[in-house]
């Protein structure tokens, strides 16, 4: 059978958009914030967005439309034998990403159902903690594991026109109107002014004291949250079929999933300061308590609740899509098996490995500093050093398709790629890895 294609353009551009748009944004970069310093960490972060994403993500690019094969298949076919065991650090990467992924959006699900079924109406925090106690760990996490993973599985079993881009052309959108529709009903709280101050005024103070643990951090969630480092963009350029500008797209999703996560900022800390919860404690959990206590008490709050763990929820699921696709898209490329069974297999052991998350939280933070401390920062900086030396003819190649005039910023690209963004990275992994 012949290798599938995106029906549309657009339909390429919300597939990579769902895959950027998830807990990353909603769920890690406000914990994130809080828990690095509030608007200094977002400065950096903003920095390496720009500087450092936007180039990575036409590294990624410009290989799956070059090769139109998964993550594994076009790291052989360009660099030749040994090359292909970066292609397999994706596939780990995509495993240890996805199963704790699932565990997390099977909470925000859990907590949509509670505003469905009983409405929020915790107002303590020890009554908001003992909530997520329930939700969070033992069966109701295990069962929402498995609920979310089903629904992944059924997504991606469909194929890459009739899943994937269908599911993300009705989720896409429907994320973004509700959480412009959220941050509009913030401005209008108590508090929401101290809330944008606190969010907004950077203290460079802590840039300086805090760098080791800073730069990292503030690294690995610009790879976390715009998918990259393990194929994923990879995989969803090789479903391009004709040759269009690459770096019109690139910017398109990287300004969609940046402005993004800032728009869930005057989300979440209105609504937290509305609450008079405390700021920093969002960590991982917290973040759930001063919601659901925020949502217990604010006009309609149970209506907002609910739209809201549906947003998380959906985002979640059309990033979760976009990890699963990297592994089934090896499996069918590379190996004489089909859609269906390589989705089933994969997305069963996805599943199991996350079983442990549920049942206790410390696999969470192992797994997630594992895989956004060393793992995508590790794939990021290969893919770059390997298109930036090895092949860097086929990137300028395939970067100035379809573009008609004689491009200046190809040159600053290839400039970027090669030293400063290897030299950033080698920095992010050494002190990423001593942090671990
Ligand atoms: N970018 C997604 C988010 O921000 O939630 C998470 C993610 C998806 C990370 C795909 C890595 C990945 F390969
Ligand atoms: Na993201």
């Amino acid at each position: 059978m012949a290798r599938e294609t995106w029906a549309t353009r657009i339909g390429f551009i919300l597939a990579a958009v769902g895959s950027a748009v998830g807990l990353g944004n909603i769920w890690r970069f406000p914990f994130q914030t809080g828990q690095e310093g509030g608007a200094a960490f977002l400065l950096v972060y903003l920095l390496f967005v720009v500087a450092i994403g936007f180039p990575a993500i036409l590294v990624e690019f410009v290989i799956g439309r070059r090769t139109n094969l998964n993550a594994v298949g076009s790291l052989r076919e360009l660099g030749g034998g040994a090359w292909r065991y970066v292609g397999w650090l994706f596939v780990v990467t995509g495993f240890v990403i996805l199963s704790y992924y699932s565990v997390v959006a099977g909470w925000f699900a859990r907590y949509l159902v509670v505003g469905v079924t009983d409405g929020f109406t915790v107002t303590t925090e020890a009554e908001a903690a003992e909530l997520f106690g329930i939700v969070s760990t033992g069966l109701d996490s295990l069962v929402f594991h498995a609920i979310f993973m089903a629904l992944v599985i059924g997504i991606v079993a469909m194929g890459v026109r009739r899943g994937i881009e269908l599911a993300v052309k009705v989720m896409v959108p429907a994320i973004i109107l509700f959480l412009i529709g959220l941050a509009a009903y913030g401005t209008t709280l108590d508090g929401a002014g101290a809330a944008y101050a606190y969010y907004l005024s950077p203290d460079f103070g802590v840039v300086v004291d805090n760098w080791t643990s800073l730069l990292p951090a503030a690294a690995g969630q610009a790879f976390f949250t715009l998918s990259l480092g393990m194929g994923v963009m990879i995989t969803y350029a090789s479903y391009l079929g004709e040759d269009r500008n690459l770096a019109t797209d690139a910017g398109v999703i990287v300004f969609l999933d940046t402005a993004i996560a800032v728009l869930v900022g005057f989300v979440v800390f209105p609504f937290i300061f509305a609450a008079g919860t405390d700021p920093g404690q969002i960590a991982v959990g917290a973040i759930f308590f001063s919601l659901t206590q925020a949502f217990a008490t604010l006009p309609f709050g149970t209506l907002l609740g609910i739209v809201f763990f549906g947003v998380v929820t959906i985002a979640a699921l059309s990033s979760a899509i976009s990890i699963l696709e990297v592994l089934v898209s090896y499996l069918i490329d590379e190996h004489p098996i089909d859609r269906l069974p390589a989705t089933l297999g994969a997305g069963g052991a996805i599943f199991l490995l996350g079983v442990p998350v549920t049942l206790d939280l410390v696999f969470l933070d192992l797994l997630d500093g594992l895989a956004d401390g060393v793992l995508l920062v590790l794939g990021a900086l290969i893919l770059v050093v390997f298109v930036g030396w090895v092949i860097p003819d086929v990137g300028l190649s395939e970067l100035g398709q379809g573009i008609t005039s004689v491009d200046p910023w190809d040159d600053i690209w290839l400039w970027m790629v090669r030293l400063p963004i290897v030299i950033v990275l080698v920095v992010a992994l050494a002190l990423g890895a001593l942090d671990y």
